[in-house]
């Protein structure tokens, strides 16, 4: 695809948050994370496709200290545009944070398809676990589709709540996936509040436990889309006390 020849090293990067299962933290993950990485210094613009426009939403009182702009894919036939669309935006940013709609759409696989790292949040209940099954049956066609040049693809175990690393059974259930997990976005009813004050995180509540779970994310994605020399190391979740 043209789009992956011209990338060139230190390009943007394009982090996509998805999950086919509604409500798992994917507009809290994509809003926060993209202030953390501005806060990291890299100039990110969060990219809203949902039809819902949650991070649209969140940024409406001015007061997010990354952009948010609205990309809903116009119409079903043209994926070909929105990544050429998108590859226009990206040369005004370090880094593209976006936020997908929970359903099966052109939009999904295109984002996929130009991911550098794809992050799905997921709690570790049996319901949001299916679902999660089920989007790694994407991830699995796109990993086909893109061969040598594969995204990096995270778990992020979202809304987790209290004793969950004590809880061998719900822990499991995201081992189970199989798949690299970033560090865990601990429930926090601050994210809540985040949002109605139409502020992020570590504004709302700098330095606290959501804020430093935000921040531990965000730092896992830049170390694995660090340039790999020799054998890179494996980065495993840190233990955590709610
Ligand atoms: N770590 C968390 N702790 C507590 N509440 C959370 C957390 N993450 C998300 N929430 C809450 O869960 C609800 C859904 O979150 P969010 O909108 O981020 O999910 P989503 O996956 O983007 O949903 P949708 O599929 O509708 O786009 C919101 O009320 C949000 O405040
Ligand atoms: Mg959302």
């Amino acid at each position: 695809m043209q789009i992956f020849r011209r990338r060139i090293k230190g390009a943007p990067k394009i982090i996509v948050v998805g999950n086919l299962k509604g409500g798992t933290g994917k507009s809290t993950v994509a809003v926060n994370t993209a202030c953390a990485l501005g806060d990291m210094g890299h100039r990110t613009v969060v990219v809203d496709t949902d039809p819902q426009k949650s991070a649209t939403l969140w940024s409406s009182g001015g007061q997010l200290p990354v952009g948010v702009a609205e990309f809903p894919l116009r119409d079903l036939n043209a994926a070909g545009e929105w990544i050429e669309e998108l590859d226009v935006l990206r040369t005004g940013y370090a880094r593209l944070v976006i936020d997908l709609p929970a359903v099966v759409s052109p939009v999904l696989a295109s984002a996929f398809l130009v991911a550098d790292v794809i992050l799905i949040p997921s709690s570790p209940s049996q319901v949001d676990v299916q679902a999660t099954r089920r989007t790694l049956k994407f991830v699995a066609q796109t990993r086909r589709e893109r061969g040598a040049n594969p995204p990096h693809v995270l778990i992020v175990p979202s809304q987790v709540r209290r004793g969950w690393f004590d809880d061998g059974g719900v822990k499991q259930q995201l081992t189970s996936l199989s798949e690299d997990m970033t560090p865990p976005v601990r429930h926090d009813k601050r994210f809540g509040e985040a949002f109605q004050a139409r502020q992020w995180i570590g504004d709302v509540a700098p330095g606290s436990r959501a804020h430093r779970d935000i921040v531990a994310v965000s730092r896992d994605i830049e170390a694995r889309m660090a340039p790999v020399r020799g054998t890179a190391p494996r980065i495993e979740p840190s233990p955590v006390t709610a």
